[in-house]
């Protein structure tokens, strides 16, 4: 078993890691929080595979639960679930000193998340996450929220939660395209504080050889993101370099509407377009985007822009970056391992944009 702490202001919580972890957890469930109730929500996908068995082992230790369950897909993350969680809490007369306990991947974490934060003030709040992108990214630092038709996250909070347990077993059902996606989020952890995890990355270099060493690799991955989210819990400084790639990744995601790339492919793509444009500027050390490049590949992530119209990319991101200042914080490499902050006026990053995509 591996044990990353997270010691922020507000909540002080371990990351438990182990492979086969999920069998054990309704014992542990009964050592450590009997007598309190748990509401188990799930999407209807990791429901059937998990927690359907999962409930009825935590009834046969006494501990009393409820379940919310819904579609899958982040169409779901919005208010109309939110309120069917508040009412099932609501109906078993939850209190502060009960859980909610996440079983899922992101959209899982963030939904169940705000709905700890916010119902009675905050309940207990659980993570077990069961997709990569979970495991190494979403369980870990506290930002939950729903999404509306405006936008994505629109209504959130920063509420961590009080235990996380990892199985990185869980895996082993989820699909190629998903796994790939959480592994642009744990390359990006090595890319912006951990040479050896990229090298360690590169050496094994595909999802089949990598398997084995899931515990290791997360706990690494997780012990990278927790760092961050320790110095900076509400994103207002240093946090900002786990936004890696993501100025332009978001950008992408919304000129396709969400309907084109995944998360973790648009940070793919826009992790290497922003370290081209910093290594022709001499930001960056040479090579360092070929190697990017390389290791992306390896995992089935896209390197390449997609068809989009660079106006419209440009559009996109003054739109997610609105700043009084007119600037805004790029996160860049300097190289492998060692990621800095710049501040760009939006006509730099657009002359660096076109400079570099029309070449
Ligand atoms: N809070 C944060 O800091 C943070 C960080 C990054 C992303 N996010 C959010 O996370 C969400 C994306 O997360 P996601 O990709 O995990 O989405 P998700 O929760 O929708 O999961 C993706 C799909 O994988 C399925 N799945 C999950 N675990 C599985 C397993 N073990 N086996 C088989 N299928 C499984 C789910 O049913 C779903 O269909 C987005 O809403 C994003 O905004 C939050």
């Amino acid at each position: 078993m591996v044990r990353v702490r997270v010691n922020t202001s507000s909540k002080d919580y371990q990351i438990e890691i182990e492979t086969g972890l999920f069998k054990q957890l309704p014992q542990l469930f009964k050592s450590r929080y009997q007598g309190r109730r748990l509401a188990l929500i799930s999407d209807d996908r990791v429901f059937g595979l998990y927690g359907r068995s999962f409930v009825q082992e935590l009834e046969q230790q006494g501990l009393e639960t409820v379940t919310f369950v819904f579609p899958e897909g982040e169409q779901q993350k919005n208010l109309e679930s939110l309120k069917g969680i508040y009412q099932v809490l609501a109906e078993a007369s939850f209190t502060r000193s009960d859980y909610v306990v996440a079983l899922g991947g992101g959209v899982t974490g963030d939904m169940a998340g705000l709905a700890a934060a916010t119902f009675l003030r905050g309940l207990g709040f659980i993570q077990i996450p069961t997709s990569l992108l979970a495991m190494v990214d979403s369980s870990i630092g506290g930002k939950v929220a729903v999404d509306m038709e405006q936008g994505k996250n629109l209504i959130g909070a920063f509420y961590q939660p009080d235990a996380v347990y990892t199985d990185p077993s869980l895996l082993t059902t989820l699909g190629d395209r998903l796994f790939s996606d959480g592994m642009a989020e744990l390359i990006k952890h090595g890319l912006i504080r951990d040479k050896d995890l990229c090298q360690r990355l590169e050496t094994l270099g595909s999802r089949s050889r990598i398997t084995e060493h899931l515990d290791e690799i997360i706990s690494v991955s997780c012990r990278i993101k927790g760092a961050f989210v320790e110095q900076d819990e509400q994103d207002t400084g240093i946090r900002q370099i786990l936004n890696f790639g993501h100025t332009i990744g978001h950008a992408i995601e919304k000129v396709q509407q969400y309907n084109g790339l995944t998360h973790g492919e648009a940070v793919s793509v826009g992790m290497v377009h922003i370290t081209r444009i910093t290594e022709r500027l001499g930001l960056t050390k040479p090579g360092t985007s070929q190697r990017l490049v390389g290791m992306l590949k390896s995992f089935n992530l896209p390197v390449v822009m997609p068809e989009i119209s660079i106006e419209d990319l440009v559009r996109a991101i003054r739109i997610d970056k609105k700043s009084r200042s007119g600037l805004i914080n790029i996160a860049y490499l300097r190289e492998i391992g060692d990621c800095g902050l710049i501040k760009w006026s939006f006509e730099e990053l657009e002359e660096h944009l076109f400079a570099q995509l029309e070449n």
